[in-house]
């Protein structure tokens, strides 16, 4: 989830941190940083969150024990009580809580948790909607996790693993522990100050589809249009940091298109001795096909697939440069040799990651794959193959793109069923505007520590919905680190990261109360 070694970005400046701390440090070492709370109110919320620190993992460890798996339809009763479990935590803190059906009654989706507080009538701040997701991603393999994944395990690191005491389990950071910060920074304001949020505008948003490619939220958020549409700027916690104890702000994330494949040859499986060489072997075809993808420079072939590519900008490339990225150390982490470090030509890996887009084969099946040999010529092959987007590329529009492009390079006698399972704009916020300096200020206060402006390659397709329907910016605001093992088994969410984050949404919550008119 993180990025790694380097330091912060440049950006925008440190967001006002003003006034007396009345609470914790007041000054840093450098005698710049200031840290703590700025107001009683939020020192006592602070304080609140340090002496329920125990129960807050408590109640982190009760969420992700239910195994919240959107993409397969046995789990539905359990991503429904995980929703039922969120909706909970936000009654308590004070908020008007809905649980929202979405799909179709022929085909229904997972429900989305739709929580607010009016705030106080002087309430200044803008309207912020928090996002986050309840879903997980499924476990397998299964073998390979060192404790059940819905058992989560509090423990410190195994020999030579890096980090200190952490929770692991599925969902440990994707998504459920860095919602609960939020959830915890809510309880703490509502202690605090005896009301939902401390007074500020608040909508909050949940969704159960998220690892599954949200494919009923664009007609929530449609259907809801009016009410969100008075929300101003979105937080979502469910990005990375820059390395363990470097905070930072992601402005961007990449947009998603994901397919799949299939490539019918004969109507029944044969034998590769007798047929073998008189008609198409479909995995050869597939892969023959395949292979093509990229040039010999790694740019995709597909024609126009750039055409909607903004090139990166001479002050960003340096920005990232100067994050003093170790692209060889990481290669490393994953048992790979600086050899390793490919990709598409002339883009560093940083430009590569956060700024190019890229096709990728994520799965390829057919014929045999079981024990010993088998002589076969299968009926089938599949394969499923995504893209990364950047900037304006249109997911409808590559995915069109790659289909025709697969339909002109049909083999002989074959027959494609091409399939469109779902996609996503990509976002790359100011980092300019208020909300990010108010993040910052926020996260400067709660960990002494400025953000590094950092962007991702992952993908949160709700970010360009709330763009392009709306009208409205995201601030990632995320805790994870690049070891975390996301969508891997023994995912786990370090607690000194889920202390900073609900320091640091305790913080952000502060400034937005403070923000005056
Ligand atoms: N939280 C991740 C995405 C992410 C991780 C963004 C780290 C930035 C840093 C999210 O839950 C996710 O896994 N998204 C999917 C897309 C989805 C449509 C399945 C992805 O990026 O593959
Ligand atoms: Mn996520
Ligand atoms: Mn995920």
């Amino acid at each position: 989830m993180g990025k790694r070694a380097g330091s912060a970005a440049g950006g925008s400046k440190a967001g006002g941190a003003k006034a007396k701390a009345a609470g914790g440090k007041v000054k840093a070492a450098s005698g710049k940083v200031k840290a703590g709370a700025a107001t009683a109110q939020g020192a006592a919320a602070l304080a609140w969150l340090k002496d329920n620190r125990q129960a807050g993992i408590g109640r982190l460890v009760d969420w992700l024990k239910i195994p919240s798996i959107s993409t397969d339809p046995a789990y539905s009763q359990d991503v429904a009580r995980a929703a039922k479990w969120a909706a909970d935590r936000l009654a308590e803190a004070g908020l008007k809580v809905e649980i929202c059906p979405t799909g179709t009654k022929e085909k229904p989706g997972h429900p989305v948790v739709l929580a607010t507080c009016e705030g106080d009538a002087e309430y200044a701040g803008p309207h912020v909607l928090f996002y986050g997701h309840y879903d997980v991603q499924p476990c397998d393999p299964l073998e390979l996790w060192e404790s059940p994944p819905f058992e989560p395990v509090i423990r410190g690191p195994r020999t030579g693993e890096a980090g200190g005491e952490r929770v692991v389990a599925r969902g440990a950071v994707d998504d459920k522990g860095q919602v609960m910060m939020f959830l915890e920074a809510l309880a703490a304001w509502k202690a605090a100050s005896g009301k939902p949020a401390g007074g500020m505008r608040l909508t909050v948003m949940l969704e159960g589809e998220e690892e599954s490619g949200s494919a009923n939220l664009d007609a929530f958020v449609r259907s809801r249009k009016k009410q969100l549409k008075a929300c101003e700027v979105c937080v979502i916690s469910d990005t990375g940091m820059l390395d363990r104890g470097k905070p930072a702000i992601t402005y961007g994330v990449r947009g998603l298109a994901y397919t799949e494949v299939v490539l019918h040859a004969a109507n029944q499986d044969l034998h590769s001795g007798l047929w073998g060489g008189r008609c198409p072997n479909p995995i050869t075809e597939l892969t023959r096909v395949l292979a093509q993808l990229h040039d010999g420079k790694r740019r995709v072939t597909i024609p126009g697939f750039y055409d909607a590519v903004r090139p990166l900008s001479k002050a960003e490339r340096a920005n990232w440069a100067g994050l003093g990225f170790n692209a060889a150390a990481a290669l490393k982490k994953i048992g790979l040799s600086a050899a390793a470090d490919v990709g598409e030509a002339g883009f560093t890996t940083l430009e590569r990651e956060w700024g190019r887009p890229t096709a990728e084969i994520n799965g390829i099946v057919g014929g045999y794959t079981g024990k010993g040999a088998k002589t076969v010529i299968p009926a089938m092959a599949s394969a499923k193959v995504s893209f990364r987007l950047v900037a304006d590329q249109d997911p409808a529009k590559i995915t069109k793109a790659f289909f025709a492009w697969c339909k002109e390079r049909t083999p002989p006698g074959c027959r494609w069923e091409l399939i469109d399972h779902h996609g996503g704009y990509g976002v790359t916020v100011p980092i300019d505007s208020p909300h990010l300096e108010a993040a910052q200020g926020a996260i400067q206060a709660a960990t002494s520590k400025r953000a590094a402006l950092i962007k991702s390659g992952g993908s949160i397709p709700v970010a360009g919905m709330l763009k392009s329907e709306l009208g409205i910016d995201t601030i990632f605001m995320g805790f994870g680190l690049d070891d975390d093992r996301v969508h891997s088994p023994n995912e786990k969410f370090e607690l000194e990261c889920f202390d900073m984050g609900a320091r640091s949404h305790v913080l952000l919550i502060e400034r937005l109360l403070g923000h005056k008119g």
